[in-house]
Order: structure tokens, then sequence, then C-alpha cells
């Protein structure tokens, strides 16, 4: 039998482990997608028997998936531990060869996968500790043998102290053995921005600014201050918690130039390329280019945001954030990037719209009088979630006399493909660390230069000029972000 590789978590007593860890990489193991056995080890301060861990793991799951977990659950097993104690440390790795050895394989030819399901704060801590007891060598390009690091979000809190955090992991590890987490890239629409573009031709022509007169990227969120999240959130906002990393990754897929191959040194000097352009916003563009709000008591909340639980009730943090983005480079020199993203909206969706521009000339109406705007017929919509799929907008004759146009719409939808459920983002980002593939992760630089275009509103917020607006709970977002559209670009799209 191969030698089992060995995934594992610190912090599994937090409920990512049950909620998407445990359930991606038992989801693998039912798609027959691993390439050798796993062991996953759970590690955390509370003393519990494998037996109990298992169960618990198990009670967690959705029940479709409860029969299969009777044959993956006895490669879970639990260790008591201190993730930042050397000597802790050094009992865990006795361990490990142990459970290697007890397979029927040898230690150095096992692969192991450190998941830091940690506050960022132990990152560094941990990873010297492992380090110092040798835990995490391994030779560049092993298929054997090999370990690696997967890290959570948030990586920083800003440039500073993202470019620290870099350069004290990568003292102990190499760029390639670290794989910082980004969930959004997991998700198989997001994927599938790439494909759309570049294994399609017809689409390419299109994408650039000759075309494209506006690019909409929203993450609208139901969800509030749910269970305990107030103090994290409290001290990150929409700004730290979604757009530095998950809506600058949408935009960096949307806005790159086709990578030479799909190699993760490729795809990500692209995306690094897109972070680099992106305009740096002096204090009057914040001021001008950026809306801030919070919600107050409406229809989806009965509480203000300042009287969550965690929350300052004198806090100035955003749950709202709508930002007219640049890319200055050839490609989108002038086409504004509208990002939105906020918590407590009416609903819950994610989509990515791209407006063309109008025809030349308007051959029914002639041209408008000064101030009157065309209609933007033309529109291709990303359906990152739910309801996942794309559709074209186009306007079409009204059978009949005259000439009457109306709005029709070309569709797919990922629910037609007969693919009874799309794989959770867990489970491509599990397996494609397990391989080694780090395409789909965020390396150290691109990470540090979508900080720097963050910080640079954040030091427009310090400046103390940007006021923070109000929202109702429920709505759709402060009106204010209306204004971020300009003449006749439109409005912010409705969503599904
Ligand atoms: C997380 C944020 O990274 O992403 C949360 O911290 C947010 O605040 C979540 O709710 C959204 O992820 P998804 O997959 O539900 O869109």
């Amino acid at each position: 039998m191969a030698t089992p590789d060995q995934v594992i978590i610190f912090g599994a007593s937090g409920d990512l482990t049950s909620r998407k860890l445990i359930p991606a990489l038992l989801n693998n193991h039912i798609a027959g997608a691993l390439k050798r056995p796993i062991q996953v080890i759970g590690v955390a301060r509370s003393t519990k028997t494998h037996e109990q861990w298992r169960q618990e793991m198990g009670e967690a799951l959705a029940p479709e998936l409860r029969e299969a977990y009777a044959s993956f659950s006895s490669q879970l097993y639990w260790v008591r531990a201190n993730a930042a104690d050397s000597n802790d440390l050094h009992e865990l790795g006795e361990f490990l060869d142990r459970l290697t050895e007890e397979a029927g394989g040898t230690p150095d030819q096992a692969g192991r996968l450190f998941y830091l399901a940690l506050g960022p704060n132990l990152f560094g801590r941990v990873v010297s500790a492992l380090s110092s007891q040798n835990l995490i060598d391994s030779e560049p390009g092993a298929t054997d043998g090999w370990r690696r690091v997967v890290v959570e979000k948030p990586f920083g809190t800003d440039l500073p102290s993202a470019q620290a955090l870099n350069r004290t992991l990568l003292q102990h590890l190499r760029e390639d053995q670290l794989f910082r987490i980004d969930h959004y890239l997991g998700k198989e629409t997001v994927q599938n921005i790439l494909s759309f573009r570049f294994q399609n031709a017809i689409f390419e022509p299109l994408w650039n600014r000759q075309h494209i007169e506006s690019v909409e990227i929203s993450v609208c969120e139901k969800v509030a201050m749910e269970g305990e999240r107030g103090a994290y959130y409290d001290k990150a906002g929409a700004l730290r918690d979604m757009v530095q990393n998950h809506l600058l990754q949408v935009l960096a897929l949307v806005a790159m130039e086709a990578p030479g191959t799909l190699s993760a040194d490729d795809v990500r000097n692209e995306k690094t390329k897109v972070f680099r352009a992106l305009r740096r916003f002096t204090a009057n563009e914040v001021k001008n280019r950026v809306i801030r709000a919070q919600y107050i008591q409406g229809p989806g909340r009965e509480r203000d945001y300042r009287e969550e639980p965690g929350v300052d009730p004198e806090s100035q943090t955003e749950t709202y954030v709508a930002i007219r983005a640049a890319i200055d480079n050839w490609r989108w020199s002038e086409v504004p990037f509208l990002l939105r993203t906020g918590k407590a909206l009416e609903k819950r969706f994610t989509q990515i719209v791209l407006n063309f521009r109008t025809p030349p000339v308007d051959l029914l109406n002639g041209p408008l009088p000064e101030g009157v705007c065309a209609l933007r017929p033309n529109a291709l919509t990303l359906r990152i979630q739910p309801d996942e799929g794309v559709s074209w907008s186009f306007l079409v004759k009204e059978p009949g006399a005259g000439m009457v146009m109306r709005q029709a719409d070309l569709g797919f939808r990922y629910a037609d493909l007969g693919v009874p459920k799309i794989p959770d983002a867990y489970q491509r980002l599990l397996l494609d660390a397990l391989e080694g593939n780090a395409t789909l992760f965020l390396r150290g630089d691109e990470v540090e230069a979508a900080w720097s275009f963050v910080d640079a509103i954040h030091a427009g917020w310090a400046e103390g000029n940007a006021p923070i607006w109000t929202y109702p709970a429920g709505g759709r977002g402060p009106d204010e972000a209306d204004a971020l559209f300009v003449g006749c670009e439109g409005i912010w799209s409705r969503g599904p």
C-alpha cells in the first residue's frame, strides 16, 4: 500500500474544520480524487480521544455524507498540542512518524500538509516551532516526503504587517511550500472566469476599453454579524475582510492578460501586474471614488451594527464599501471597475457585469438630445453565486409593425449541466495543496500589492474627511453609492 499523505490541521476545534475541511477531504475521498490515501490529524489544546473527534466530525456532516464517512473516519486522529510549543510539536512529529509506519509506510515518503486554521498572529510562531523540530524540511519539487503549509486569511492587516509576515514565514519556508488561501479562487465559477475568457476565442477581442464601458463586481451578502463575528469584524471592516482578498482576486481574473501557461507563476505574474496597475488613490480620490457605510436596523436586522455583540458602540468600521477603481494600463485605461460589497443587504449574490459600449450611431432614434442617455443594450453577466451561470443581454426587434426593441438574454446555467452539486471551494483547494499546485493560491508579492491599494483607501479615510453613511439592513445599500456611476454609465445591477 502507498504511504499515506498526512493533513495536519492546527486549530482543529474551530468551526472551519467541521464545516469545510473535513467535508472537503471526505468529498475528495468519495470522488476518488486523492492520489494517495490520507490521514487527517486534528490538533488543538483540548484533550479528546480519536474516537471522540471522529464522532464529533461525523455529527457535523450533512446526512448524505454520513454513509461514506463510516469508512473514512478511521483515518482521523486527534492530538492535543499547543501549536506554538516546540516540545508539543516534537511529540506531534513522533506521532506522525508512528502513524505512517503503522500504515506500512516510511516517514520520509509521507507528504505532510500543515493547515493553519489559526489566528494570523500565531502563524509566525507556529511555523518557527515547526521548523525548530525539522517538521517542514523538504526538497524543492519533491513528490514524496514534501512539506507544505496552508495559511488562512487574513494575511496581515495592512502592507507593513503583510510584509513582516511574509518575511517571518519565508525564513522557514520556501515560497513554493507556502499556500496562502483565498477560498474565492476555489469556487468553480471563479475559476471559470479564466476558462471562459481564454478557452473561447470570441470574447477576448471584445475584452478591453474599446468595447467595454464599465465593469461591475458585486459581492452582496445577507448575513450580518452572526455568531461571534462582531469582535473580529469591527477591527477588519468590509475593505479588509472582502475587498483586499476576494473582490480584488476576482477583479484580477477579469482584468489580467492571458498567461503563457496555467502554471502557478504564470498566472500569478499576470494577476500581480493588474494589482500594480490599480490606481492608488490620493485622499481626494478616496473621497470621490469610495463610499463606505454601516448598516442600521431595518427589515433585515433588528439592531444597528453598533449594537452588535463585540462591536464598539462608536464604531467607524464600514460594513459596506463601494469603489470606483481604475486600472491604469493599456487594456483598461479609463474603464471604471465598480466594486461593492456589504453585509446585511437584501439578497446574497456575487456577480460580475461587463457593460458594453453603445453602438456608435442609433439608427432608430438618431442623435439624442444633450443629457439623454442611450440604452446600454449589451452586458455580459457572470453569476458566481447563487444560480451560477452566464448571460448575455442584447436588444431584439419586437415582432410586428414598426421598430420596437426589447431586451433579450442568452443564458447558461450550471444547473443545466446535470452535475448534482458544484463542489465546494475547499474541496478543490485542498486537493491542489496536496498535489502541490499553487495556481489557485496567493503569492507573497500579489498579497502585498493588493494591500497597498487598500492601504491608500484607509489612509484617505484616516484624513477624516470621508463620511461614513448608513443604510437600513435588508436593503440595497446606501444610495450614496449610486453616485459612483457617472454620466450615462447606468446603475448598480439588481442581482438575480
Ligand atoms: C469570508 C469573510 O472570507 O468570506 C466573510 O471573512 C464572508 O465575512 C465570506 O461572509 C463570504 O464567503 P462566501 O463563500 O459565503 O461568499
